[in-house]
């Protein structure tokens, strides 16, 4: 089956006629994902022994989770909206997770080109992929000598049955305006894709089918980015987010697309979803008042206790109402 564009609950654009995930349909028995702080559940804390102190945590697990948020990230919502406990990360090898119902590959800071010594985090995309390509060929070993291992294990038929799902390439384009101008930062973007593209081909060839892609954001909204690129009011769109890096996301997003649609058609038995974020996050900025008490959209958000950034803003509710997921699903 081909490509299906996931854009949840924006009326304009339901009216289009895009086709949209229907509840019945969604639903699987397991969830292995790859990406960044956007979807990371712990595996940079453990990986890298990652300190994500307080507010990390408060709003929601009381406690900093290992995820780079005060409350749950997209993919906890999407775990939820399946009855499936959150994922566990795959370096997280404390308190015997169970990785029954998927596994989390994801680790903050994380890029699709290989990392350097300068990186956050040494489990780019390709580590990411090998890594997974091990737990696979672990879990069928373990399995074959003990199966009462498959109480914490996924069974063999979940790995083709399973959701994969990306989130990532968000450091990549953001790292990149460090050193070069926007159109530099343009004609790096294949480059990037073509990495990506890499690595989703070894996860089809171990059997993946089932693929679920988060386009990005609007880079140029995050408050750091604004503090950094944005100070001239002329670098600004009418969001107030940083016009260059926003049109260098949505260049981005218009080629992960064709990517989507090119892996739809390369692989006839690959279900494709790409979800556009930017949409969706965009939407909640430019509409905030509307979607909850918020009066500040530019500045950091929920938890951070730094000048100029808002420390009361409850994450949990931002999340709930921006995505709404359990209506959706
Ligand atoms: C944030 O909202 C959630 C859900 O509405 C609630 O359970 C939690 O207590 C709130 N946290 C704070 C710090 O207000
Ligand atoms: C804000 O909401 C209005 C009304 O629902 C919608 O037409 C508009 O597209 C939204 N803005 C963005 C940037 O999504």
């Amino acid at each position: 089956m081909a490509l299906k564009t996931l854009i949840p609950w924006i009326p304009t654009l339901v009216l289009l006629h895009l086709p949209v995930i229907s509840p019945s349909s969604f639903t699987y028995p397991a969830v292995f994902n790859f990406g960044d702080s956007n979807s990371d559940t712990g595996g940079l804390a453990a990986g890298v022994a990652f300190p994500v102190g307080a507010p990390n945590g408060e709003t929601y697990f009381n406690k900093p989770s290992g995820r780079f948020c005060d409350g749950r990230l997209i993919i906890d919502f999407l775990m939820d909206s399946m009855d499936l406990p959150y994922l566990n990360a795959y370096l997280d090898s404390i308190g015997a997770p169970s990785f029954r119902t998927g596994c989390n590959f994801a680790t903050g800071g994380a890029t699709i080109l290989p990392a350097n010594a300068a990186s956050l985090s040494p489990f780019s995309f390709g580590v990411q992929v090998a890594q997974f390509i091990r737990f696979k060929a672990r879990v069928l070993e373990l399995l074959g000598k003990d199966k009462k291992l498959q109480k914490i294990l996924p069974s063999e038929d979940y790995f083709r049955d399973g959701l994969y799902s990306f989130d990532v390439g968000q450091n990549d384009l953001d790292g990149a305006f460090y050193s070069k101008s926007e159109d530099q930062v343009a004609a790096f973007i294949p480059t990037i894709l073509s990495e990506f593209e890499a690595g989703v081909e070894r996860l089809y060839n171990e059997g993946a089918r089932s693929l679920w892609i988060h386009g990005m954001g609007p880079l140029g909204c995050l408050p750091r980015i604004i503090a950094t690129f944005g100070r001239d009011a002329s670098k600004l769109d009418q969001f107030g987010c940083v016009s260059s890096h926003n049109r260098a996301a949505k260049l981005f997003n218009s080629q992960l697309h064709a990517l989507c649609a090119k892996l739809g058609s390369q692989f006839p038995q690959v279900c494709v979803t790409y979800v556009d974020i930017f949409a969706i996050k965009l939407n909640l900025i430019a509409n905030f008042s509307q979607l909850g008490k918020f009066f500040e959209y530019l500045k950091a958000g929920c938890g951070v206790r730094k000048k100029n950034l808002h420390a009361f803003i409850n994450c949990t509710t931002i999340l709930r109402s921006a995505f709404n997921l359990k209506n959706i699903f």
